[in-house]
């Protein structure tokens, strides 16, 4: 227990899993009362004077925030495995500690992105309202069909915790052939699911499966742009669980109204809440709202390790899950 009454605020609604942390911590917790992202003008008031704050992915926390925050502000303490909502410069210019969630949510984010990859290739969403509206007139040998993602090539970009945790279901469940791109090779990954590591033009053009799970930085930005997209099977289909920046949307959305690809699975959008013009027409892609860590479980999990890494900093001592500038 800390003697001292530190302030945290919590930018938005969490399970109270992590806010009842923060309380038995003995701190003085407040969570915003407003549903919705916080506008920058109340988040910047509300964060005056406080010890920690616990970000989402919608909430900026810049130069701007900090000073507003004020010198006392220790820790940023974000609900999230990715930060790209965070200036990591202006942190560490102020010696604020940044944490993330990691690990937390790998295996739920690697559920969506294999249920985005299965409803995509197999038409879920297409053919539930096919059904939904009475189109179903019965048995067809020729209605709906998709593509099986057993034995078929699956490309992760990008090997961290998620790509491993998706290539780990594909290779045993659905004995498909892993190849992989990222900056560095992992030859324990290479020999535990029998992957082959490529560029990223060779993993493109191999992959009947291509999922994203790389940060966005700004070397990742528009990873996935017009010429890569040219440069998949016709037959591929595209899944981002990860940030919506990484690819060029309107490629995409050209992509597949060309029908050049075979169809995508999004979770993440670039300008998101926004869809870009088109992409919502197009049965061909399967959209989620950025679901990925949305699971009673994970988002609990979330919440604890969140208030977790407050309560050590304020204590004094090391974050469990610091984030480090890639
Ligand atoms: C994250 O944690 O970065 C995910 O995008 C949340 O779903």
């Amino acid at each position: 227990m800390s003697d001292q009454k530190f302030k945290v605020f919590v930018t938005r609604k969490i399970p109270d899993t992590g806010i009842k942390l923060l309380k038995q911590a003995g701190f003085q917790a407040s969570v915003s009362s407003f549903d919705g992202v916080l506008p920058r003008p109340d988040l910047l008031k509300k964060v005056k004077g406080v010890d920690a704050i616990l970000s989402l992915l919608t909430d900026k926390m810049d130069a701007e925030l900090m000073d507003a925050a004020g010198p006392q502000l220790k820790i940023i303490a974000n609900y999230a495995v990715g930060t790209d909502n965070i200036n990591l410069d202006d942190a560490a210019a102020r010696n604020i500690t940044i944490t993330n969630t990691p690990g937390v949510l790998t295996e739920a984010v690697a559920e969506l992105a294999f249920a985005l990859m299965m409803s995509a290739a197999r038409r879920i969403p297409e053919s539930d309202q096919f059904t939904r509206k009475g189109k179903y007139k019965g048995w067809a040998p020729m209605m709906m069909l998709g593509s099986e993602l057993h034995h078929k090539i699956l490309g992760i970009i990008g090997l961290g915790r998620i790509g491993s945790a998706v290539a780990e279901r594909a290779f045993f469940g659905f004995k498909m052939k892993i190849i992989y791109y990222d900056v560095k090779r992992n030859e324990e990954f290479e020999q535990k699911f029998q992957a082959e590591y490529r560029g990223l033009p060779g993993l493109l053009r191999d992959a009947d499966f291509i999922s994203i799970h790389v940060p966005l930085i700004p070397e990742t930005k528009h990873l996935i742009g017009k010429n890569e997209l040219k440069i998949m099977k016709k037959t591929a289909y595209l899944i981002n669980t990860s940030r919506g920046p990484i690819i060029d949307e309107a490629a995409l959305v050209d992509a597949l109204k060309k029908k050049r690809i075979a169809g995508a699975g999004l979770d993440v959008y670039e300008n998101e809440p926004k869809l870009s013009p088109g992409l919502k027409d197009l049965p061909s892609a399967v959209l989620t709202p950025h679901t990925g860590s949305a699971t009673i479980e994970t988002r609990s999990a979330m919440a604890e390790l969140a208030a977790k890494n407050i309560i050590e900093v304020l204590n004094g001592r090391a974050p469990l899950t610091p984030v480090k500038k890639p």
